[in-house]
């Protein structure tokens, strides 16, 4: 079985541990442990009875409650089949610019979707060594919160795309709205992809929704998998300009969405108080998790503002990666996809304490028999 370019792939990991897939603790797929929301998936049980019939084509209810939900109009909203469908969209507008800047390393299915419409890609690398370029600011309830700036030169052209990843994945920083937003008037279009945002608290979040109605050159897309914890169901969705939205329905199938997927999407958004229990819980255990990396030996975490951490090892994190799933049925994300990191970092998403601490133990056994 080959080596999985994307996290979560239970069932190369149960064929090297030798044991069933769901034995694996699964740290390399970025997935809330606390959802989904009880309320979602009572929506998708009271939708069972409407299976026999279409789902709405234009997703009124939907994009009503995304409407509330963002305080925008609902024509510029586009639901789709995760986001990874509008990412197939949006290549294709990409693709038809001189070129789009990528920054690096990069999500992998932003490869795939502009070299499959055959866009010309100018990768630009983010500092890697510069941790310290996140400035320290005050957060809510008096948190540190680290902001950074992708620090992207100017194209040499005019009218090139940008696809940013904001908080970026797989480092976790989070890039302040005021640093992204010079880009939009020097790119013709910039793509915004917060499939991460969710994690960051309110009173910090650097989302660039709310301008979206000001520049019709920007899209931002959002995914509800990571946040309430729904990557089977595929429920995404992309802000911008309705002239982009109407164009790009044309372009895709008719019904991406399905019935339980828009039922549970809807409830989803109306979950406050599994909204609040995850902005609680997420950065003291972040921390924890944080702290008892920097105290193993060779390992330096990233300061993260989502909802897993890209970690630095001294040691070959492939090796490391097959120790742990040989011996302790664990899998992390090894970095080996993203060409910039390779073999010395691995990342790794923030779950329950008790299994945040079954992973520090396994690395902590692991780590000393090595030296
Ligand atoms: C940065 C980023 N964007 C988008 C996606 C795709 O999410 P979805 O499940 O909504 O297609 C992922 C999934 O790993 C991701 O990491």
């Amino acid at each position: 079985m080959r080596q999985p370019a994307h996290g979560g792939n239970l069932a190369w990991a149960a064929a090297l541990a030798d044991c069933p897939p769901d034995a694996i603790l699964d740290f390399s797929a970025s997935i809330s442990p606390l959802g989904p929301p009880s309320s979602a998936i009572a929506a998708i049980v009271s939708q069972l009875s409407n299976l026999r019939h279409y789902p709405d084509p234009n997703y009124s209810e939907l994009r009503l409650a995304l409407s509330h939900f963002h305080q925008l109009p609902p024509e510029w909203i586009l639901p789709g089949n995760g986001s990874a469908e509008l990412l197939t969209l949006i290549g294709r507008e990409l693709s038809q610019l001189a070129a789009t800047m990528l920054m690096t390393p990069a999500f992998g299915d932003y490869y795939r979707t502009l070299a499959v419409h055959n866009a010309k890609v100018l990768e630009f690398p983010l500092d890697l060594g510069a941790r310290e370029l996140g400035v320290r600011k005050q957060g809510g309830q008096k948190r540190d919160v680290f902001l950074s700036s992708p620090h992207l030169p100017i194209p040499a052209s005019q009218g090139c795309g940008l696809l940013l990843n904001n908080p970026h994945n797989p480092t976790g920083r989070l890039f302040s709205r005021e640093s992204i937003l010079p880009y939009l008037e020097q790119f013709a279009l910039v793509v915004v992809d917060e499939a991460f945002m969710d994690f960051v608290p309110p009173d910090e979040e650097q989302s660039l929704i709310s301008v979206v109605p000001e520049y019709g050159n920007l899209v931002v897309l959002r995914s509800l998998t990571k946040f309430y914890s729904l990557p089977g169901l595929r429920l995404g969705y992309a802000i911008a300009h309705p002239d982009y939205l109407t164009k790009w329905q044309l372009w895709r199938d008719p019904w991406p969405v399905n019935t339980l997927a828009a039922a549970a999407a809807i409830a989803a958004l109306e979950a406050q108080e599994f909204q609040e229990q995850t902005w609680k819980w997420l950065p003291p255990a972040r921390n924890q998790l944080f702290q008892g990396l920097t105290d193993l030996p060779g390992l330096q975490p990233e300061n993260s503002a989502a909802n897993f951490l890209l970690v630095e090892s001294k040691q070959s994190t492939s090796q490391l990666q097959q120790k742990l799933l040989k011996q302790h049925q664990i899998l992390i994300r090894d970095c080996l996809s993203f060409k910039e990191l390779g073999d010395r970092f691995f990342r790794i998403a923030v779950r329950s304490d008790t299994d945040n601490q079954r992973l520090l133990a396994a690395l902590k056994l692991v780590l000393s028999a090595e030296c």
